[in-house]
């Protein structure tokens, strides 16, 4: 059988990549190019072109078309993108690429950009495979129990790779076929140079397969070798529902890593966090929590339940429950909600608070500060442990422009104090619950805004009786 195990190995500079993705993607009914939809917060070709670069191969190419220029953006340093304008099928993308490789080059890796679970050691087996063998080719395939939409791998008697037939152009026996192609291939450069010329478009599609390659080599006397591997890492992304599986698939690889190093999370089926999110040890996760892409947490937090963060740095040992952050900078023994909106650009300094229906936007709080209860505060520096009572709020905006408060250090902000910017409270300086305050409050004084209280005496009684007609006014009900 010439069906291999992938084998790690060193790969040199001769090797080429080629990643295709200027395909449309029609199936996904989109108006964003196929390879730019996310997975766990990364668009699909930033992971194949990830696994690819740590190859350190002597060059990548990109083939891109549909929504090219997005496309580039997500290509990054070291990769070449060349522009197949009309999309003819997988067979010319290659013709377009090799014209960019020249001769340089040995071997020629080819994969897809909608096959994001891609790993860099069975690309690396592939390659060793192939050279080991001295095939003309190395084929991922694996065996999938629902092939639907894939190519199948057709055998000859000898248990030989001969060709590849797309599901479209097979026949009903042909479908039967579990074992599929991956997409993903290593070519002698000159051999695959001297077979893309060849090919053809006439099929069900009316497209170029790289796939027909594979054929016509067999038929030239060259050896093919097919490396079978996990199907997981096979799944292209073809249509919403792919996208969906596949998105598990690496939710649960970043979750499993996470949870290897130290980080508990209570139910990882409800836990959506991102690639490249660091969580440091001890660390708990509640249910229903995502924390997206940039976003850095500490050791021996809470994170959740229901909670969302998004591009922020917690510190160590932070309690955030039933919250959503943004572009937040917290510092370490920080409690946060429950219902706590923090919006971009907050710090929090350490032991500080944002408790229960509190909403930040560009706001500073200094350390120990304690905001508990109903307030919102928007462009504001509050200094050290201050007290900002329940249902404070800065008015920061007259409709035409924002402006700043200031609040000092050990600050007591009455409940219920209305802060009309641009205004400062003084270091020590306390407020009278339920005051307007717009006109600065020293260092150390106390600034209430209110109108007197006046009681009325037996104001109840009185009324009650106007209330009651005479007939029932012995019912004290
Ligand atoms: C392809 C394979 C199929 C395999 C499957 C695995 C062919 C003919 N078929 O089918 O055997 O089982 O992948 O996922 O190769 N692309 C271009 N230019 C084009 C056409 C496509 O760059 O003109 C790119 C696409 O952006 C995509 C990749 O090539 O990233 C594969 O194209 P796609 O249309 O998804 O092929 P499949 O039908 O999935
Ligand atoms: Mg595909």
């Amino acid at each position: 059988m010439n069906e291999e195990k992938p084998r790690k190995g060193k790969l040199n500079n001769k090797l080429a990549v080629v990643v295709m993705a200027a395909g449309k993607g029609k199936r996904m009914k989109s108006g964003l190019p196929k390879v730019m939809h996310r997975v766990c917060g990364k668009p699909m070709i930033e992971l194949v072109l990830g696994e690819v670069r740590s190859l350190k191969a002597g060059k990548v190419v990109l083939v891109v078309g549909n929504g090219a220029e997005l496309v580039k953006e997500s290509a990054g340093p070291g990769v070449k993108c060349v522009e197949q304008a009309e999309q003819k099928g997988t067979g010319h993308a290659v013709l377009v690429a090799m014209e960019e490789l020249g001769n340089e080059f040995d071997e020629v890796m080819v994969l897809p950009g909608d096959s994001p679970l891609i790993r860099r050691e069975t690309l690396e087996g592939l390659a060793v495979s192939r050279r080991r063998d001295s095939a003309a080719a190395a084929v991922f395939t694996c065996e999938m129990d629902d092939p639907t939409g894939y190519g199948r791998i057709v055998r000859g008697g000898a248990g030989t790779v001969t060709r590849i037939v797309e599901e479209s152009d097979a026949s009903p026996e042909e479908r039967t076929i579990h074992e599929i192609n991956a997409s993903t291939y290593v070519f002698d450069r000159k051999v695959l140079g001297d077979t893309i010329n060849g090919l053809s478009a006439e099929n069900e599609q009316g497209e170029y397969y790289l796939t027909d390659v594979i054929e016509n080599i067999v038929s030239g006397g060259g050896r093919v070798v097919a490396v079978r591997g996990d199907p997981e890492e096979s799944l292209g992304v073809n249509n919403r529902i792919q996208l969906s599986n596949v998105n598990e698939i690496m939710r649960e690889r970043v979750n499993n890593a996470l949870m290897m190093n130290g980080v508990t999370i209570l139910d990882p089926r409800t836990t959506y966090i991102d690639q490249g999110v660091e969580i440091g040890r001890d660390t708990v996760v509640f249910p229903m929590t995502f924390i997206s892409e940039g976003s850095t947490i500490g050791e021996k937090c809470s994170i959740g339940p229901s909670t969302k963060i998004c591009n922020s740095v917690i510190g160590n040992e932070c309690t955030i429950e039933y919250s959503w952050l943004d572009g937040c900078d917290v510092a370490d023994e920080v409690l946060v909600g429950p219902y706590a909106k923090l919006r971009p650009g907050c710090r929090l300094g350490a032991g500080s608070k944002a408790g229960t229906f509190v909403e930040m936007k560009e706001a500073r709080i200094g350390g120990g500060t304690k905001v508990p209860h109903l307030s919102y505060i928007g462009d504001a520096d509050v200094g050290r442990d201050a007290n900002i009572g329940a249902g404070t709020i800065t008015c920061n905006y007259d409709g035409e422009r924002k402006s700043r408060t200031l609040i000092g250090n050990r600050a007591f902000l009455g409940s219920d104090t209305m802060l009309v910017a641009p205004v400062k409270i003084g270091d020590d300086a306390v407020t009278a619950a339920g005051s307007s305050i717009t006109r600065d409050v020293p260092e150390g004084s106390l600034g209430i805004e209110r109108a007197e209280q006046k009681n009325v005496p037996g104001w109840r009684k009185r009324k009650k009786k106007k209330r009651v007609g005479p007939e029932t006014r012995n019912n004290t009900d």
